[in-house]
């Protein structure tokens, strides 16, 4: 058991605290934020995240988690500090570290014994120089310090699954005494640790992120390339991903990435690289192809509605994937905004981000219901792949619309059944247009042999 103190309660801040505490450590969790605490320790959440609630509240029970706004009360008995605060985008492309520097001075100021301070959150490389220097200008004891850079790397939707099941650990330091004994705390993971330094720490963070928003660009752009040449992106990508060098995962086409860590990972990478005297022409067109992927949506409708002024378009989702209601760049908002560029009204459902959503957007009535969202719409656009979405009666729906022109934006459904109920499909590069299969076009099989 040790002492451990999180400073952030956010997703990884939270979820870093809840799964230390799980795995029987003392966790105090250090948020400026009192009312964000107060309902945590009435057991509510400040984000949707399946079984986030169960383990923060069955450990608190159990006295291994607490909840602070005081540095003197987290700092303690600390023995690892974590900071796992927001690194958001400084609007230039850049991360905005202030959060990280308050939170460096602040150990700093309560520094009275040794700690292990650990940078969990994504920082430009250099940063766990930064708060080395942060501390040894503003600490008011000669005590022993040592900092490590440790990554994280859960998604959004299954944070706490993915803290507890990491594929790696990634530890930098310039002691590496210091970053083995941050290396026992994850013992009970058997998860592969990686020790290194400081700055390669924070660079493999930046290079896994920008590696899996290629991939999406990648598979975007061989997207239009199967548009216009006629084949199905599913199951090229399906194809694709049995080869073991390739592999099946982050290869669906669709409405490209959002979320708050890709878009602003990449960009902060390439910010970090020009600063450098580099020229990151892969990320640039990475975040090109990501962002034509809204317009496409717009193109599709107009091809087929003509000018969308004065038309409905439903979107079935807003969050910026299933599983969460967070909707930090994602696709729904800017295709919103395209869409009532180009004179249409907006109807929208989804199942957990109406809240957040409405403080994005104006103008948008959202409903209560799938069904209620689409009554008397021109077009669907079928936006976040929630399951709620995958069983929906299709019949029902397409009987509530104006016209039945669904734009499936994730590939959810099956075109030829779509096509049997009447619906006008368009999906991403699924080998043909409508309004019917071309009649050579065949489901591709899987066929195992013994
Ligand atoms: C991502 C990374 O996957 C995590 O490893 C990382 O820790 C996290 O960023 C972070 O840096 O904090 P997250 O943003 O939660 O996690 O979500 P992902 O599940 O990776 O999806 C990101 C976006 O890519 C979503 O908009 C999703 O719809 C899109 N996506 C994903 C695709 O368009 N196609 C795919 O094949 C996969």
């Amino acid at each position: 058991m040790k002492n451990i103190t999180v400073i952030g309660t956010g997703y990884v801040g939270l979820t870093t605290g809840a799964s230390f505490a799980d795995m029987g450590n003392q966790v105090v969790c250090i948020d400026i934020d009192e009312a964000k605490l107060e309902r945590l320790r009435d057991g509510i959440m400040p984000i949707h995240e399946p079984g986030l609630q169960e383990v923060v509240v069955r450990n608190m029970n159990a006295g291994r988690l607490r909840f602070t706004t005081s540095y003197a009360e987290g700092m303690r008995d600390a023995q690892f500090v974590f900071i796992a605060v927001g690194t958001p985008s400084d609007g230039h492309g850049g991360a905005d570290l202030s959060q990280v520097r308050a939170a460096a001075k602040s150990v700093a100021e309560h520094l009275d014994h040794p700690v292990i301070v650990i940078n969990k959150s994504t920082v430009p490389i250099g940063t766990g120089d930064l708060v080395t220097a942060i501390i040894n200008e503003h600490k008011r004891t000669d005590v022993p310090f040592s900092v490590v850079s440790n990554p994280e790397f859960l998604r959004e939707g299954s944070a706490l699954a993915d803290c507890m099941n990491p594929d790696r650990v990634v530890l930098g330091a310039i002691n590496r005494d210091a970053a083995e004994e941050v290396a026992r705390l994850y013992l009970a993971l058997n998860a592969p640790v990686i020790i290194t330094d400081l700055r390669t720490a924070e660079m493999i963070k930046y290079a896994s992120n920008a590696f899996l928003s290629t991939r999406i660009s990648f598979i975007n752009e061989i997207a239009g390339i199967c548009e216009a040449l006629g084949a199905d992106v599913k199951q090229v990508a399906k194809g694709m991903g049995f080869d073991s060098r390739i592999g099946g995962a982050y290869l669906d086409a669709g409405l490209g990435f959002g979320g708050s860590c890709f878009p602003k990972d990449v960009k902060a990478l390439m910010a970090m690289a020009a600063e450098a005297g580099q020229h990151p022409q892969l990320l640039q067109a990475v975040m090109e192809i990501n962002s034509y992927r809204r317009r496409w949506v717009v193109e599709r409708l107009t091809e087929r509605l003509g000018p969308l002024e004065g038309r409905c378009v439903a979107l079935l989702g807003i969050a910026f994937k299933p599983e969460t209601d967070d909707i930090r760049e994602a696709p729904s908002i800017e295709l919103i905004h395209l869409l009532q560029a180009a004179g249409a009204t907006i109807r929208a459902y989804d199942p957990a981000a109406v809240e957040n959503a409405a403080t994005a957007t104006r103008n948008v009535r959202f409903a209560d219901s799938p069904y209620e969202a689409v009554k008397g719409a021109d077009a669907v656009v079928l936006v976040t792949e929630w399951n709620e979405f995958r069983n929906l009666d299709l019949a029902r729906l397409k009987a509530m619309m104006n016209r039945p022109l669904l734009v499936d934006g994730r590939n959810l459904y099956d075109p030829k059944k779509l096509l049997e109920l009447g619906f006008e499909y368009v999906g991403v590069a699924r080998g043909f247009s409508s309004p019917s299969p071309s009649p050579e076009h065949v489901e591709t099989e899987i066929i195992l042999q013994d």
